[in-house]
């Protein structure tokens, strides 16, 4: 595939960053891009560069020779945005959280093994350069048996009881849209954890502004996460092995430094100097898989989405956050 022509769904501020590194993916192209609202795609598809734009999600299967779709909508509108492109054999790549529940998220998987096409969630920061040489000072045994995670990602967004991140209706709060990630480390590098423990502040709109987390993991290592829209924090995330620890500086999800930290030696920085937001690779996994006709991602196999799925339902079980649309299903 010489080039791999991209749509977007959903045009607000992470799908302009996505576009913005498109251009900057080598054999990507930003084909098509659809809205609630024509004069936002218009005006997407002239700053983007696009060829087709559309004024409703579902017109974007007008658009021929599309290989894959990412859906940038707010949570609520993830499976119903997925299933649609999957219905039409296009592949997706879906923002985090996946979905709103794991009912959702069996849903979603269900119809592209049904279909046999590709379906990714967008955790992109499990393909930045960072992630990958994390993964290859464990594997060489740089900081030896991993005994403790610990992270915390925390901002203090203006408060808009309408917009996506305190707003129910959307999958809102803290857990969904940024706890997420020190969830997703601390899997990434000790596995699901064998017992969850969840306390959280739930605000006036019924969401989570504050929650703090406990895993304990196969081997006994304890993970503890933190996550909050209640106030900034400082959004590190250090990983604690039994001869060294590796710390990721602040903001750690965006992993662009970090440092290998070893009694007796000196301590190893590294830096990853992006042109990029940092959503080019995870574009970039998506194309190498669609092009050699993969159906997931062996980086982020959609097994590992569900256990993850699982895992935030039980911490809200625990903290006692639903949604509105759940209570009807
Ligand atoms: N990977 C990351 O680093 C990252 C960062 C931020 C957010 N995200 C995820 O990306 C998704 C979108 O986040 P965002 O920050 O881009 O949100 P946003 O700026 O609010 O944009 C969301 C877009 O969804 C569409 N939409 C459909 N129904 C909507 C409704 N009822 N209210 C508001 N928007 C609605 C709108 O696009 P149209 O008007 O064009 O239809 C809107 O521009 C979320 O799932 C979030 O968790 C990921």
């Amino acid at each position: 595939m010489d080039t791999f022509n991209w749509g977007i769904i959903g045009l607000g501020r992470i799908a302009h960053k996505f576009a913005a590194d498109l251009a900057k993916t080598p054999g990507a192209k930003l084909t098509a891009v659809a809205s609630r609202d024509m004069d936002r795609s218009t005006e997407f598809a002239r700053q983007y560069g696009a060829s087709h734009c559309y004024g409703a999600y579902e017109d974007i299967i007008q658009c021929p020779d599309l290989d894959a779709v990412y859906i940038a909508t707010p949570n609520n509108l993830h499976r119903e945005n997925t299933l649609f492109c999957l219905a039409h054999q296009i592949p997706v790549l879906c923002e985090k959280p996946f979905s709103i529940n794991i009912h959702e998220a069996r849903q979603m998987v269900q119809e592209a093994r049904t279909q046999q096409t590709f379906l990714m969630e967008a955790f992109w920061t499990r393909f930045l350069p960072t992630t990958q040489k994390m993964l290859q000072l464990i594997a060489e045994g740089q900081i030896g048996e991993i005994l403790g995670v610990k992270a915390d990602f925390g901002f203090k967004p203006p408060f808009e009881p309408e917009g996506r991140l305190f707003n129910p209706e959307l999958g809102g709060g803290a857990l969904l849209d940024i706890g997420v990630y020190p969830l997703f480390l601390s899997t990434l590098v000790l596995g699901m954890p064998t017992e969850v423990t969840a306390k959280a502040y739930i605000g006036s709109t019924g969401v989570d502004e504050d929650t703090a987390i406990i895993l304990r993991h196969q081997n006994g290592a304890l993970s503890h996460l933190h996550t909050t829209i209640r106030m900034g924090t400082k959004s590190e995330a250090f990983i604690y092995g039994e001869t060294g620890t590796i710390h990721f500086h602040s903001r750690f999800h965006e992993m662009t430094s970090m440092s290998l930290l070893r009694e007796g030696k000196r301590p190893e920085f590294f830096q990853f100097n992006q042109e990029v937001h940092g959503y080019t690779f995870e574009a970039q996994e998506v194309m190498r898989c669609v092009s050699a006709g993969l159906t997931e991602s062996p980086g982020l196999e959609l097994d590992y989405t569900l256990a993850r799925m699982e895992l935030l339902d039980e911490i809200r079980r625990q903290i006692g956050l639903s949604f509105p649309m759940e209570n009807v299903e």
